[in-house]
C-alpha cells in the first residue's frame, strides 16, 4: 500500500486545530470523516481499520444504525429537561441500566471523568453519614499509574508528570500504593487510619494495558470487604464487553461496591457516563448535593439503552474474548523471530504490544505511522507501547486481516 500523503484537505484541517485549538492532544496526522463498523475514512477517501475504537468508546462499531436510530428519534421528539422536571426516558433506562448490571440504582453523567468524580464523592459521603468517619478525614486509596480523567481532583492522585504538574494545589485524601500489589493494599489499609474505598482499573489501560496477576481483583475485593472499605471500580474503559466479559471484574467474578462506567455506554454517539452502586450507598445521596445539567438526560438514555442492547443482541463480549485470543496467539507466535516486538499482553480485544526499545524513543510512534499508510490506525499509550482496540464488531477475517497488516509493517520497520 501507498504511504499516506498529507494533502490539501488534511492540511487544511490540521492547521485549523494548530490554530485555533489547544495543543492539549497530539494526535496521528490523518483527517477522519467517516467511519462505519471497523472502518474510518480520511478526508481523501482512504480507509482504515480503528484500532483505538476513540479509546474503547466505539465498542458497537462506528455509526452502529441501531444506535444511531435510537439518537435520531430522541433527537426529534425531546433533547433535554434538566433534572428540574422529570422525562419519560429517565426512568426507563435506570430500570433497564441496573438490572443489566446488577446493582439497585444509577447516578448518570456524561464523562468518564465526572463518574470518577461522582464515585469519589459517593464514597466520601459513604463514609462520614454511614461509617462515622470524623469531618475532613477519609482516605480514598488508588494505584500508581493510574489514569482516571483529569479533573483537578483525579489530576492530584496521578503520578503522570504531564497531567499533573504546575495543576496544583491538589486535593488531598489519597494514598497511592503500587498496582497489582495485594501486600500494598493490605499494609496501606492496615496502616493508615480512615481507609474508606479502593479505587481501581480492573486493568490499566492507559498505562499500556496493565494486566494484573490472576486473583489480584478478588483478593483485593476480599480485604476490602473484610475492613469495611468500598471496592470502586473503574469500568471505563474495560467496561462494557471490551476484555472479553460484559466487566473486566467479571473474569473474577467480582461484585464493586461502586462500578463506573463511561465511553462504550453509548457506543461513541454520545458523552454518557455512569455510577451504579447499591440503595445504602446510593441513599447518601439528596437533592442539590450532585449532578449536572446535561447527566440523565432524555437523548443518552435513548442512546445508552441502545448501546447495551447491541452489546447484548450481537454478543461482543464472546467475540471480545474469541478474538482477543486469536489476536495474542498470532502476534506472540510472530514475536518470537521479531526483535522489534517484546511482548504482546492483554484481555479480549484490548491489547498490546509492547516495542523493544527504550520509553523515551520514538519507535512505537513512528510504527504507528506506518501502520497508518498501510491501512490500520493505532496510538502509543506510553512510550514505546501501542494499544490495539478494535470496535468489537470485527470479524475473524478482518482480525486475520488486520494481523497481517499488523506482521508486515512490523517486517517492513
Ligand atoms: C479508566 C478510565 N477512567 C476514566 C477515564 C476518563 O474518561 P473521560 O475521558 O470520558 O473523562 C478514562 C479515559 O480514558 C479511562 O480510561
Amino acid at each position: 500500500m501507498k504511504a499516506t500523503k498529507i494533502t490539501n484537505p488534511s492540511i487544511k484541517s490540521i492547521q485549523l486545530e494548530n490554530k485555533y485549538g489547544a495543543h492539549n492532544y497530539h494526535p496521528l496526522p490523518v483527517v477522519l470523516n467517516k467511519g462505519k463498523g471497523v472502518f474510518v475514512w480520511d478526508v481523501e477517501g482512504k480507509k482504515y481499520y480503528d484500532f483505538l475504537s476513540a479509546y474503547s468508546a466505539v465498542n458497537q462499531g462506528h455509526c452502529h444504525p441501531k444506535i444511531i436510530n435510537s439518537l435520531k428519534d430522541q433527537a426529534e421528539t425531546l433533547t433535554l429537561t434538566s433534572r428540574a422536571f422529570y422525562n419519560d426516558k429517565l426512568g426507563e433506562y435506570e430500570k433497564f441500566i441496573t438490572s443489566f448490571f446488577g446493582f439497585d440504582k444509577v447516578l448518570p453523567m456524561n464523562t468518564g471523568a465526572e463518574a470518577v468524580e461522582t464515585a469519589i464523592k459517593l464514597c466520601r459521603k459513604y463514609a462520614y453519614e454511614k461509617k462515622g468517619i470524623a469531618q475532613e478525614q477519609a482516605q480514598i486509596i488508588v494505584c500508581e499509574n493510574n489514569f482516571h480523567g483529569r479533573t483537578t481532583t483525579i489530576i492530584s492522585f496521578s503520578n503522570d508528570e504531564d497531567a499533573r504538574k504546575n495543576f496544583g494545589p491538589y486535593t488531598p485524601g489519597f494514598i497511592k500504593i503500587p498496582y497489582d500489589d495485594i501486600d500494598a493494599l493490605k499494609s496501606a489499609i492496615k496502616n493508615t487510619k480512615n481507609v474508606v474505598g479502593f479505587l481501581v482499573e480492573p486493568i490499566q489501560g492507559e498505562a499500556g494495558v496493565y494486566v494484573p496477576q490472576e486473583g489480584y481483583l478478588q483478593k483485593a475485593k476480599e480485604i476490602c470487604k473484610q475492613n469495611e472499605v468500598l471496592f470502586i471500580a473503574d469500568e471505563v474503559q474495560t467496561g462494557i464487553a471490551r476484555t472479553g466479559k460484559l466487566l473486566a471484574v467479571d473474569h473474577e467474578n467480582v461484585k464493586p461496591d461502586i462500578l463506573i462506567l463511561g465511553k462504550a455506554l453509548s457506543g461513541g454517539a454520545y458523552p454518557v457516563s455512569a455510577v451504579l452502586a447499591n440503595d445504602h450507598i446510593m441513599e447518601v445521596i439528596k437533592p442539590g448535593q450532585h449532578g449536572s445539567t446535561f447527566g440523565g438526560n432524555p437523548l443518552a438514555a435513548a442512546v445508552a439503552i441502545a448501546a447495551l442492547e447491541v452489546v447484548q443482541e450481537e454478543k461482543l463480549a464472546e467475540n471480545a474474548e474469541k478474538l482477543g485470543k486469536v489476536f495474542r496467539k498470532e502476534l506472540t507466535e510472530f514475536s518470537k523471530n521479531n526483535d522489534l516486538v517484546k511482548l504482546v499482553r492483554g484481555k479480549g480485544l484490548l491489547n498490546a504490544i509492547v516495542i523493544n526499545d527504550s520509553e523515551d524513543s520514538s519507535t512505537a510512534w513512528d510504527i504507528c505511522i506506518k501502520l497508518r499508510d498501510n491501512g490500520l490506525l493505532a496510538k502509543p499509550t506510553h512510550g514505546n507501547i501501542i494499544r490495539f482496540a478494535p470496535p468489537l464488531v470485527i470479524t475473524e477475517i478482518q482480525l486475520n486481516d488486520c494481523i497481517s497488516i499488523i506482521k508486515k509493517t512490523f517486517l517492513e520497520f
